[in-house]
């Protein structure tokens, strides 16, 4: 049995790279009109499209979405429950199952990855682009030290002896702040608290070095005062290591304290996209506006904040309409909103997209 966790180096069972390479997709017929805004682009995903096949028949997870991240740059990517952001984030190195149907582009350092062959995203997956999951107890292996599992990412990925690896491992336990990290190498998973056990995942995950880190809900499952040291050491790894950051979150606290841009999604589909600071202090899109409305203390002061609820349920979609999906939730809908689809334009700054035809241009109380 392998010591690694399988989320850092492999797709669950069954995984397979589905659909079609679509370099160069570019903007035509996509749902965003680029992000702007950021430096060159590490991470560049154009068009991106994921469908399931269920017994129900097909279902829209993702519909061509559009962001990029630049080096060193963290991205926020928030919005309700089932909007699509996992599906986005496993889609970016191919972890989806057989059952999902992916199109578009994703661009690691210009090189394309939907479509990718299984050995090449293998060899990108940890080395270049690495996962972090929300619950760190079903992605580390319980009957292997940490040092085991850390060593192994190094032996394989890296080729390192495994004296060499279990000295790395060592700082790499140091680097994510685990106090006496030359004993708690020889732990186990169980032996170690929640934050730990999150330190550690993050510390398999950066053991490569990789170019793009994504987290996905990294600090939902730890109480506040963990969250705090975790979002330390994810500034930390931008600071020191450079790497850029892809953060999915549903917690309004989090995104002030640690994204330069969020992208918000909404029924599968990039709604708005700004820098921090613009997004929190003038939402435009309907969407987002009431998110931060409904969440009290929310904005540029947030604490730690979950996204509140607004009326009525995301709707799970066969297939994209041709129309603006908040439609049936939205106090701003025109006639325009239920027959055209809107898509992401710049507003206001160059910086600022919003997916809405009659966006928020108001003052608005967060
Ligand atoms: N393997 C799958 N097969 C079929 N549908 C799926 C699969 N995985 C996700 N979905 C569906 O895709 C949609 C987007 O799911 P996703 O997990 O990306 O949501 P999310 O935004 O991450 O939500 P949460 O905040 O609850 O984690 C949902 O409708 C979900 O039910
Ligand atoms: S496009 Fe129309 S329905 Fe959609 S968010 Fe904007 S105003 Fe509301
Ligand atoms: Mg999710």
């Amino acid at each position: 049995m392998s010591a690694i966790s399988k989320v850092n180096t492999e797709p669950p069972a069954g995984t397979g790279q589905v659909g079609s390479t679509a370099a160069g997709t570019g903007q035509a017929g996509s749902n965003a009109a680029g992000t702007g805004g950021v430096g060159v682009p590490v991470l560049e995903v154009r068009g991106l499209t994921v469908t399931f096949r269920t017994e129900d028949g097909p279902l829209s997870a993702v519909d061509r979405v559009d962001f990029e991240v630049a080096d060193q740059e963290v991205l926020a990517v928030v919005g309700e429950s089932g909007c699509g952001k996992s599906v986005t984030a496993m889609s970016l190195a191919g972890l989806l199952p057989r059952t999902a149907s992916v199109d578009g582009s994703v661009r690691l350092d210009g090189r394309e990855l939907v479509g990718a062959d299984k050995k090449t995203l293998r060899s990108i997956r940890g080395r270049e682009i690495a996962y972090i999951f929300q619950e760190p107890m079903t992605s580390l292996n319980p009957v292997f030290t940490v040092g085991n599992q850390i060593g192994e990412v190094l032996r394989i990925h890296n080729g390192l002896s495994r004296s060499t690896a279990r000295k790395r491992s060592v700082e790499l336990l140091k680097l994510v702040g685990i106090p006496s990290a030359e004993r708690r190498i020889d732990d186990y998973p169980h032996q170690l608290s929640g934050g730990m056990r999150q330190r550690v995942m993050i510390a398999m995950a950066v053991a490569c070095d990789p170019k793009v880190l994504i987290a996905d809900e990294p600090t939902t499952a730890l109480d506040v005062t963990i969250q705090a040291g975790i979002l330390d050491v994810l500034r930390g790894l931008r600071e020191r290591l450079g790497t850029s950051i892809v953060l999915i979150t549903h917690d309004l606290g989090v995104v002030a304290d640690l994204a330069d841009r969020v992208a918000v999604m909404y029924a599968g589909r990039v709604v708005e996209t700004a820098n921090v600071n613009e997004l929190f202090a003038q939402p435009k899109h309907p969407y987002t506006a009431g998110l931060l409305a409904a969440s009290p203390s929310a904005g540029r002061h947030a604490g730690t904040h979950r996204l509140n609820e607004i009326p009525g349920l995301v709707p799970v979609l066969a297939e994209q309409p041709n129309a603006c999906t908040f439609a049936d939730r939205c106090s701003r809908a025109r006639d325009t909103c239920t027959t055209e689809q809107p898509l992401l334009t710049a507003e206001g700054t160059p910086n600022h997209h919003v997916a809405c035809w009659n966006p928020v241009r108001e003052p608005v109380e967060v």
